[in-house]
């Protein structure tokens, strides 16, 4: 349950999901309460991507899916983006040929014109360092450079929801910490986070809830300040990888 009062923002409840008839997600029911960040967690090929892809329109899923009190059923990425819901896929999807700036005007081009260039700026003002670069082709940004530069194309649309697939995936510390103070201050400015990742300690540092996924199912749901939490977490996944033998 999500610990503000009220609707959540993004209600998934009984959802199935795969590839064809790969079946991979099973009955998962899942909350996101508005201004919440909620890590989802889980071993490599628990699902965790699938998830996000079914819960933004990417691949078809049978089940509930409601976000901002609306019905997602057939909704394609376009529709949930719209409706304030962005996903930033797992490993940078950009234009490397084209600008910095380029990049995040294709981020923001289904709005009217006039707000599109405020919307840049106002994503450019998380990430001082691709700010400084924005006339330069993507190509000539480090691997973390662009990385965020996708989570900054995904900011250009102001979503209600963000979720972030493996955001701190091959950078370095120093940017690993740049990517979580991000998120920090998303939650701050009362954008709600839904945060894949495999740096545990440092999700849960930031997360006000947390889900762990295996093998296409939820195996915990906890708030992050519950006790023992880590030790749960791991035998969840244990519990997860003894049964997979
Ligand atoms: N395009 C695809 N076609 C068929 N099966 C797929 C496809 N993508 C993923 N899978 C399978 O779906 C399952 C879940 O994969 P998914 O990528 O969602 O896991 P994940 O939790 O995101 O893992 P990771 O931590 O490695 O990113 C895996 O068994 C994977 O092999
Ligand atoms: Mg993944």
């Amino acid at each position: 349950m999500p610990t503000s009062a009220g609707e959540p923002l993004l209600r998934v409840a009984g959802l199935s999901s795969g590839y064809g008839k790969i079946g991979v997600l099973r009955g998962i029911d899942l909350v996101v309460g508005p201004n919440e960040v909620v890590a989802l967690l889980g071993p490599n090929g628990a699902g965790k991507t699938t998830l996000l892809r079914a819960v933004s329109g990417l691949l078809p899923w049978s089940g509930t899916v409601q976000f901002d009190g609306r019905d997602l059923s057939g909704a394609g990425p376009r529709e949930a983006a719209k409706a304030g819901l962005v996903h930033v896929i797992e490993g940078h999807r950009i234009f490397t040929q084209q600008s910095v700036y380029d990049n995040l005007l294709l981020g923001a081009y289904d709005l009217p014109r006039g707000e599109r260039a405020a919307r840049v700026e106002e994503a450019l003002d998380y990430f001082p360092e691709i700010a400084e670069k924005r006339h330069e082709r993507a190509v000539a940004l480090s691997g973390g450079q662009q990385q965020m530069l996708a989570v900054a194309q995904g900011l250009v649309r102001r979503p209600k929801l963000l979720m972030l697939d493996e955001p701190s995936a091959g950078l370095s510390p120093v940017l690993v910490d740049r990517v979580f103070v991000v998120v920090r201050r998303l939650r701050e400015s009362g954008t709600a986070v839904l945060l894949v990742e495999q740096l545990i300690e440092k999700a849960l540092a930031l997360a006000n809830r947390v889900y762990a996924l295996a093998r296409g199912s939820i195996v915990l749901e906890a708030n992050t300040g519950e006790a023992d939490l880590p030790n749960r977490l791991e035998r969840a996944y244990f519990a997860t990888a003894r049964s997979n033998d």
